[in-house]
């Protein structure tokens, strides 16, 4: 059947108010533009005349800003999952007007088909080529796009001419059961295939919306000293943890997070000879991978998304062949999953907004109440994690906020699930030690020495029992930090 053209106006004048929608993609990578950019602009007209208009909005992770950023702008997102990096979608969120529920991302796709969030109504994606019998193949991110495009009653793809058509078979698609129907999932190694090439969609539910768009990719920050002393001191971690045996010869799979100090730390391994060539596991593969899989440190690289600068994407497409060999993008269904992490032996590299003495880790919330981002993916490898490492600098805010403090203003990962956390001054290896050494420990190799004396003081302080715990000063950083701007200034 030929399928239903539109242009991207007529499409997102489908989109009702109070629908929930889902879009493709994960990262900027692989989300569509020019459909959310309408339905933002039929938002505020709504909203001109005096009628509600808002949609709950389901991704594969953050997204461009085409969608959070142009969606909360036109106070067009009542409620929103599971993750978010965007400016205006922060302020909506932290004032109150958008609800956000932050999740773990290897979930989402599952509970949307458990049915946990309602009916999903609308599904919006990118597509690199669709064909008339439904057969669509994603562009550079994948997300949750496999399981919208099913539940949805409406699916509106962008056909993005931007993305090369040659995608086909960068992509390996599988949805599982739901239980009691479940199986294993069969990926034993990192290159596995386990699935198909494209996504199927009942052609008569689809609106395809032509396009031409670039990508709306950053860049990456430059390394700087903290985060090449960071890099320096995974990598030696890692070399040293080879020489004990405790990682085999041929190394393990990495994961690293999102952001600069992930991009920074994955180019510091790739740099230190002691580390073999080795594979990555990840969701978000960013430049750092890519230049490493053509100098083949990297030897195969599978995750969920190119979560690349505009450059990079660029010289990816220009030698697609190449990388077609070496790379899988997955659902993030697949590429979070527990079982593989746990199987394959993944180590896991995320950064942390703050740590507390005894290993508990902040990812998402500054000063316990505002969002940052979300806890994206890091929760489904660090629970799961051969060796689960947290990466930050010692201060944040020149040196006014202290990045290691009595206790966490909101826990994302707990004592029992981080294995090492490594700052610029070195690296805490909290693995077979009580609340009591694992202070100690921070305190000795990670703490910048401004907060040294303060953390030691509150330790002698601490109340007696497992856990050196004091109530009366455990938030003092904050409250410090809330009453004078600097946690320097903190009463223990
Ligand atoms: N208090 C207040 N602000 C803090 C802070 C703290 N303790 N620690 C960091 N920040 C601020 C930084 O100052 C910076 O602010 P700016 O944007 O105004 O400059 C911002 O947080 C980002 O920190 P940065 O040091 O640039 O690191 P990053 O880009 O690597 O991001 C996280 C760090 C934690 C925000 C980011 O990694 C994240 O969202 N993690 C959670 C999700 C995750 O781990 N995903 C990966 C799973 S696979």
């Amino acid at each position: 059947m030929k399928l239903t053209r539109m242009t991207a106006e007529e499409a997102a004048s489908l989109i009702k108010h109070d629908d929930n929608v889902g879009f493709s993609g994960f990262t900027h990578a692989g989300c569509p533009k020019i459909v959310p950019l309408a339905l933002a602009r039929r938002a505020e007209k709504e909203h001109e005349a005096g009628a509600p208009f808002k949609v709950g909005v389901f991704t594969g992770a953050s997204t461009g800003d085409s969608i959070d950023g142009a969606l909360a702008r036109a106070n067009a997102i009542k409620f929103r999952t599971p993750y978010q990096t965007n400016n205006d979608l922060r302020n909506a969120i932290n004032t109150g007007q958008t609800d956000y529920f932050d999740l773990h991302l290897s979930t989402l796709a599952q509970d949307l088909r458990y049915g946990f969030y309602g009916q999903l109504d609308v599904a919006v994606i990118e597509a690199s080529s669709v064909t008339d019998k439904g057969e669509i193949i994603p562009t550079c991110g994948v997300g949750i796009t496999p399981t919208i495009v099913r539940l949805a009653k409406t699916v509106i793809v962008e056909l993005n001419r931007w993305h090369p058509e040659e995608l086909r078979g960068l992509h390996d698609i599988m949805e599982p059961a739901n239980p009691p129907s479940r199986r294993e999932i069969p990926l034993f190694s990192v290159r596995d295939r386990i699935g198909s090439e494209s996504i199927q969609v009942d052609p008569s539910k689809i609106i395809l919306v032509e396009t031409c768009q670039p990508n709306e990719g950053g860049s990456f920050a430059p390394l700087d000293a903290i985060t090449k002393r960071i890099g320096e001191h995974t990598a030696d971690f890692l070399t040293g943890e080879m020489r004990q045996g405790r990682i085999p010869q041929t190394f393990l799979p990495l994961q690293s997070g999102v952001g600069n100090i992930a991009n920074a730390v994955l180019a510091a391994i790739g740099n230190n000879p002691g580390i073999p060539d080795f594979e990555v596991y990840t969701e978000v593969i960013q430049d750092a991978v890519i230049d490493l899989l053509e100098t083949g440190r990297v030897t195969f690289a599978s995750g969920g998304t190119l979560t690349v600068s505009n450059p990079c994407i660029k010289k990816i497409y220009d030698n697609l062949p190449v990388f077609k060999r070496k790379m899988i993008l997955r659902p993030s269904e697949i590429s979070n999953h527990p079982e593989i992490i746990r199987r394959l032996g993944i180590i896991s590299m995320n950064t942390a907004i703050e740590a507390d003495l005894f290993g508990n880790i902040n990812s998402t919330h500054v000063t316990g109440n505002k969002i940052m981002n979300g806890i994206g993916g890091s929760g489904d490898f660090t629970r799961n994690a051969y060796i689960s490492i947290f990466l930050t600098p010692s201060t944040a805010k020149e040196g006014k906020i202290s990045a290691f403090v009595p206790m966490v203003s909101h826990t994302d990962h707990n004592e029992h699930s981080v294995k090492v956390i490594i700052s610029e001054y070195g690296v805490a290896d909290l693995r077979g030690k009580s609340p009591s050494q694992r202070a100690q420990c921070i305190l000795h190799n990670c703490v910048h020495p401004d907060y040294r004396p303060l953390l030691s003081a509150y330790l002698s302080k601490g109340r007696t029992g497992q856990t050196p715990l004091n109530l009366d000063t455990a938030f003092s950083f904050h409250t410090a930090f809330l009453e004078t701007g600097d946690m320097r200034n903190a009463r223990i």
